[in-house]
């Protein structure tokens, strides 16, 4: 058995350098099980250790024992090494860099026409009124017995006003709100009643089927046409700047008496006539009136004693004239490219 020593002397060549050039600890331990495990080269050397001639029994022995601490302790050294490398590789995959700007977390904004409701509410809250509500789905009477509307009047045709079944319809204005809030209190009342308000219309860029109102209702002794007026133009000048100028047309509300649209000076031409305005110089911005006798009957008021004014603004069309809308289906679409420009 003259050949185990060189066996062991050439293994003593060659192992250390693979388990240098080993770059995983997989292939490491390929080597480790090649050499020290059970069935590997220098164990089967050491088994056979009984086999072998007397004399040359306790060299080979203490070689091959030579051999394999050295080979062990090669081996945990290098493991050593592969398993810092591991970790410093997966350290510097994980790594932060902490002069990176963060991540701003998305966070949306106030619909234009809240944008615009608030500022109303606002301005209005500044002058003593409070807020009132009412439903959506509104009865006959509220929407339009109680306002002194007849029978007969256009806006009651099915055509105009969308009807529920028992009687019901989705209201078409947002003064059934004053009947509501004069049933429930005693005068003086101060109320701004914002919401949705509901016609038969075929949308297009002007005309949406669903639109908003902020109806006022002023009621006390001794309110005059003269108080709606200086109401109305405190509002102006507070939510269109001091450069804005009211007109008043007469025209006819069947709740109010007498009655007037109002208009308001073009704020991008200053009057003169452009595009927003369509060269007319005004905009339409709502419409008003002192509050008809047989309204306060409806609602148990005293017409002798009382007397009030009322006023209903479209907000959806002021939010286009302002903003530079040009459809009024953007505010309904939740189109987001749309709705974060505001
Ligand atoms: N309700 C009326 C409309 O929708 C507006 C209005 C309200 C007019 C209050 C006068 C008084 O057109």
């Amino acid at each position: 058995m003259a050949g185990l020593l060189e066996k062991i002397e050439e293994m003593a060549g060659q192992a250390p350098a693979k388990v240098k050039r080993s770059d995983t600890l997989d292939s490491l331990e390929e080597i480790r099980l090649e050499y020290l495990g059970r069935k590997g080269l220098l164990t089967s050397i050491l088994h056979g250790l009984k086999d072998a001639p007397a004399d040359q029994r306790p060299l080979i022995g203490k070689q091959a024992n030579l051999l394999k601490n050295k080979l062990s302790g090669l081996i945990d050294q290098r493991r050593r090494e592969l398993e810092q490398q591991r970790s410093r590789r997966e350290l510097d995959s994980g790594r932060i860099d902490v002069t990176l700007p963060g991540s701003r977390p998305w966070t949306g904004s106030i619909h234009p026409l809240n944008q615009v409701l608030e500022r109303i509410n606002e301005i209005f809250f500044g002058m003593g009124f409070a807020l009132a509500e009412g439903p959506e789905i509104e009865d006959e009477f509220h929407n339009f017995d109680a306002l002194n509307t007849p029978e007969d009047h256009p806006a009651r045709a099915e055509q105009d006003t969308m009807y529920l079944e028992g009687g019901m319809l989705l209201r078409s204005h947002t003064s059934p709100v004053q009947i509501r809030h004069m049933q429930a209190n005693r005068p003086p009342v101060r109320v701004i009643a914002p919401g949705r308000v509901f016609r038969r219309d075929t949308p297009d860029a002007t005309h949406s089927p669903v639109f908003h109102q902020v109806e006022g209702l002023y009621v006390d002794e001794n309110v005059t046409f003269g108080d709606l007026r200086y109401t109305l133009e405190q509002f102006a000048a507070q939510m269109f700047g001091a450069g804005a100028s009211l007109r008043f047309r007469p025209s006819f509300f069947p709740f109010t008496e007498p009655s007037a649209e109002v208009d308001i000076s073009c704020i991008f031409c200053r009057g003169k006539g452009c595009r927003v305005c369509k060269q007319v110089g005004w905009i339409e911005l709502l419409g008003c009136g002192m509050v008809d006798p047989n309204v306060f009957d409806s609602v148990g008021y005293d017409s002798e004693r009382y007397t009030g004014f009322a006023f209903g603004m479209g907000i959806d069309r002021i939010c286009m004239t302002f903003n530079g809308v040009n459809d009024i289906r953007l505010f309904l679409e939740s189109d987001v490219a749309f709705l974060s420009q505001f």
